[in-house]
């Protein structure tokens, strides 16, 4: 009936103007973020009368510190080898070009040029750290290098952030054989290595045994990283690989190699239950108690538990291989360890206390993956941990202000010059604010919950929910996991970029050529 219709279309048109109005609005708002962050305002200069602050690195940690900083309460200097910050949840997407490496990355000078009083950056590695005469000592890494290329940095206060190194537990022919996936160059790497395995095992002439041995990847660990790499090749192979080399795809296999008796330990028991059910229908193999104890060019041998106890020793050949069994300490934080006699019984990082200061110095705290504070290595511990330093710093800026201004008034008052009341009364106005920001709470970490991208679409999340706990898998999770991810991406940048990659990889595919 005619009425009814009307109705219909006003409604409709209504929601029409509605979704343009939003989408103009969201436009409009993404040209202002821009422009913002094209345009910051002008700095000035760090006052070289205030402390020294050093940080070191540029990961989660630094960066989270970096970002909430009121940088003009003291010099800041940061140095790190990398200069720039990197969203790692997506880096396995790098290794098979779903996203390009550099919409990941964003660089640490465009983040210091947005604070407002200037900071220095100085792209280095720390070579160690002397708590006694409070320098550190830098040594320039990178190919090029000028007439200096090691030097020392005084502080007052020092920040530690560099995180962890991968661990092979001392295994022989790990490091020779293996790719890692921490960094950019890893994942460029393994990005590389899978496409000369393709191309060689479609190699003229290539027997079945070496085109079974190439198209066979392997991944060693069976955590997060392990399990997220394998999902994201198993995707690679099966919408690229598989149309483009069909006479070798038959033969492309990959193995996920676990010593403990599940993938994701830390995991909720049902989304473990899940997580293996869907990697076995996406026809990944995986070998749990199975403990890899050497590695040859092209061979893997492991240990496998047999259900009466005994042990089996099996030999693995393998085209790629991927370690990525967790972390280890780096050697700058090993030998921190050894200079500070309270420190003698860390083995897994510096140990820190409730405000991050570690044990047994004075002015030095550590966050992130090299520091040990009681919670898992992730992303969210570090940037919560470097949240709670900047709060810290801050506050700890505003006391001396305003220590310095009460003891200012009160020698007013003494002298009995000016306005005595006035000035009594800001006394207590500060006091007030001093106690305040004093009562500084320890650190806390809150856990939002775990997520892991487990191929074909799919995602597991052990996320917290009201007071509870909720562990949901599949392709709605995995539509959270990719909203979640996106949101949390560095910058405005970051987050057009990693969607632009995403529509171009649907749309044309991911781009196989090996650069
Ligand atoms: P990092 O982020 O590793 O940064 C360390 C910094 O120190 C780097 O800039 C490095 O260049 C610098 N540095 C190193 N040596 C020195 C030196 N000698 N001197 C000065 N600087 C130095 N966690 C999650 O919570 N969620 C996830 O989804 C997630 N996904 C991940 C995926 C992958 C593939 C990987 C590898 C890790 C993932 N993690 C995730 C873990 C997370 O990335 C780490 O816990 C986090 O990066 C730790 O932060 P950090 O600041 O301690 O160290
Ligand atoms: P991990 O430490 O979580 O897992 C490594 C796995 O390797 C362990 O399960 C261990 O049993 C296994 N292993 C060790 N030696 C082995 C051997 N010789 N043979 C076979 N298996 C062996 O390491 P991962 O995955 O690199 O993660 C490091 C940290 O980063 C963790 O804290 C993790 O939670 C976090 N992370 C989080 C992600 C997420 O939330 N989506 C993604 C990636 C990492």
């Amino acid at each position: 009936p005619k009425p009814k219709s009307g109705k219909l279309r006003r409604t409709l048109r209504w929601a029409w103007r509605l979704t343009y109005v939003s989408a103009a609005g969201l436009v409009g708002y993404t040209c202002y973020i821009v422009y913002e962050d094209r345009h910051p305002e002008p700095q000035f200069e760090a006052d070289p009368t205030k402390k020294t602050l050093v940080v070191l690195g540029t990961g989660w940690g630094s960066v989270a510190l970096l970002k909430k900083l009121d940088t003009e309460n003291y010099n800041v200097v940061v140095v790190s080898p990398r200069n720039y910050f990197l969203f790692t949840p997506l880096l396995p997407s790098c290794t098979t070009g779903t996203i390009e490496h550099r919409s990941i990355m964003e660089p640490v000078r465009t983040i210091l040029r947005h604070k407002k009083a200037a900071v220095k950056f100085y792209e280095a590695e720390a070579s160690s750290i002397d708590p006694e005469r409070k320098v550190i000592k830098i040594v320039d890494s990178s190919e090029v290098k000028g007439a200096t290329s090691e030097t020392e940095i005084p502080y007052d206060m020092l920040v530690i952030g560099v995180g962890a190194e991968n661990a092979t537990f001392g295994i022989p022919g790990v490091r020779e054989n293996s790719c890692f996936l921490k960094e950019i160059g890893d994942a460029q790497q393994i990005r590389k290595k899978i496409m000369d395995c393709v191309e060689t095992a479609a190699f003229k002439g290539q027997t079945v045994e070496e085109v079974d041995r190439l198209m066979h990847m392997v991944v060693v660990g069976g955590g997060p990283t392990g399990v997220e790499f394998a999902g994201e090749l198993q995707d690679f192979f099966e919408e690229d690989i598989k149309k483009l080399v069909p006479e070798i795809s038959p033969r492309f296999k990959v193995t996920l190699i676990e010593a403990l008796p599940n993938v994701l330990p830390s995991f909720s028991k049902q989304l473990i239950d899940y997580t293996e059910n869907t990697l076995r229908e996406e026809k990944i193999d995986i070998k749990t108690k199975t403990m890899v104890k050497r590695v040859t060019e092209t061979t893997v041998e492991a240990e496998v538990s047999r259900p009466d106890g005994g042990k089996e020793r099996m030999t693995i050949p393998y085209g790629l291989l991927v370690w990525a069994t967790g972390n280890a300490v780096r050697p700058i934080i090993k030998d921190l360890i050894l200079r500070i006699p309270a420190q003698k019984d860390s083995r897994r990082g510096l140990a820190v206390n409730e405000y991050l200061v570690v044990q047994g110095t004075r002015d030095i705290w550590a966050i992130g993956d090299c520091a040990v504070a009681g919670y898992a290595p992730t992303a969210q511990v570090a940037s919560q941990e470097g949240n709670f330093l900047a709060r810290l710093f801050n506050n700890m800026a505003k006391t001396e202000t305003h220590e310095a201004r009460i003891q200012e008034l009160s020698s007013k008052l003494n002298l009995q010059s000016g306005n005595s009341a006035e000035a009594a009364q800001e006394i207590e106005s500060l006091e007030r604010q001093l106690r305040r920001i004093k009562d500084i709470k320890p650190f806390r970490y809150s856990h939002q919950g775990s997520l892991a991208y487990i191929g074909s679409e799919k995602a597991v999340a052990d996320v917290s929910w009201w007071n509870g706990n909720l562990a949901t898998g599949g392709s709605m999770t995995y539509f959270f996991w990719r909203s979640a991810y996106l949101s949390m991406c560095f910058s405005t940048r970051n987050r057009v970029l990693v969607i632009l990659d995403w529509l171009k990889s649907k749309a044309f595919g991911r781009d196989v050529s090996r650069e």
